[in-house]
């Protein structure tokens, strides 16, 4: 598909992934709305950056969520690509008094209850315009889950069942696409405390999806990720064994 000309929403713009999109996207000619929860660390991404705005929120609160989409509408009339990207991990492993609930619950509703809402009040804007498209970040641990990462990787293989199910409904009824961009492990903040400095760039990660988005590749394995999958569709037991390798 073409992305020039475009009005991008981008969550967790601020960061990481998130800001090296906005980058990527702002250079290429498009008008990119960044969103998170802060509003200093978006003021100082957005300076930095071309073509880029921000409007502060939390996307796993609804009355944010409705804030966020009345000004988009209000204050830039169309929306034509949502790339849903905040996310949130905790490191731990499974076992008694970790409150695993706890940690499950506030990454569900980050990584994938927020996304389904978010989306559902999106997709009237997304639907008047002609060449739009939905991104849902997940992950490698989307199929393989990293055990040192056990409730965020069943959040993110949520997030890969919805996104399927997702891109077959809207390419029958409205022609929006959908993208699941998989990284593997990169070097941002959100992954500090599972090696993330011997992870790949998150530009790298970001010039992958723009390739992918002008490709129509609709599920993008970045870096690791595509020997990964690979792997798991020969045997799910040895990819297992293979990421969570040392990690025991
Ligand atoms: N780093 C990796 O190894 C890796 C690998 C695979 C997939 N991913 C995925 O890539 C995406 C981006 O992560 P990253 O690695 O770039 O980490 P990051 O730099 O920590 O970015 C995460 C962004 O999400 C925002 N965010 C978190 N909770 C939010 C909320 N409730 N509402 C609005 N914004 C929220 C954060 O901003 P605020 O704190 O200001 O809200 C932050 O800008 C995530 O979905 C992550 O799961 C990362």
């Amino acid at each position: 598909m073409n992305i020039t000309n475009k009005t991008i929403l981008i969550t967790g713009g601020g960061s990481g992934i998130g800001f090296q999109m906005a980058k990527l996207f702002g250079s290429k000619g498009n008008k990119v709305i960044i969103t998170g929860r802060s509003e200093d660390k978006l003021k100082q991404a957005a300076t930095q950056l071309n073509n880029v705005s921000f409007i502060a929120g939390d996307v796993s609160d609804a009355a944010s969520v409705d804030n966020l989409v009345n000004r988009i509408t209000n204050e830039f009339g169309e929306l034509n690509i949502l790339i849903n990207n905040a996310g949130q991990a905790n490191v731990y492993k499974l076992g008694a008094n970790v409150n695993a609930y706890d940690k499950a619950a506030g990454e569900m509703e980050t990584n994938y209850l927020s996304v389904i809402r978010l989306t559902e009040k999106l997709l009237p804007l997304l639907t008047a315009s002609k060449g739009s498209a939905i991104v849902n970040v997940t992950s490698i641990v989307a199929f393989v889950p990293g055990i040192n990462l056990p409730t965020y990787a069943a959040s993110k293989a949520a997030l890969h069942s919805y996104s399927q199910a997702l891109r077959y409904t809207l390419a029958l009824t409205t022609g929006i696409k959908v993208f699941e961009l998989m990284p593997p492990l990169v070097n941002t903040g959100l992954s500090v405390d599972i090696g993330g400095a011997n992870g790949i760039d998150p530009e790298v990660v970001a010039q992958h999806l723009i390739d992918g988005m002008e490709a129509d590749n609709y599920e993008l394995h970045t870096g690791k990720t595509a020997d990964m999958y690979q792997l798991f569709l020969s045997s799910p037991v040895a990819a297992m064994n293979a990421l969570n390798q040392g990690r025991e």
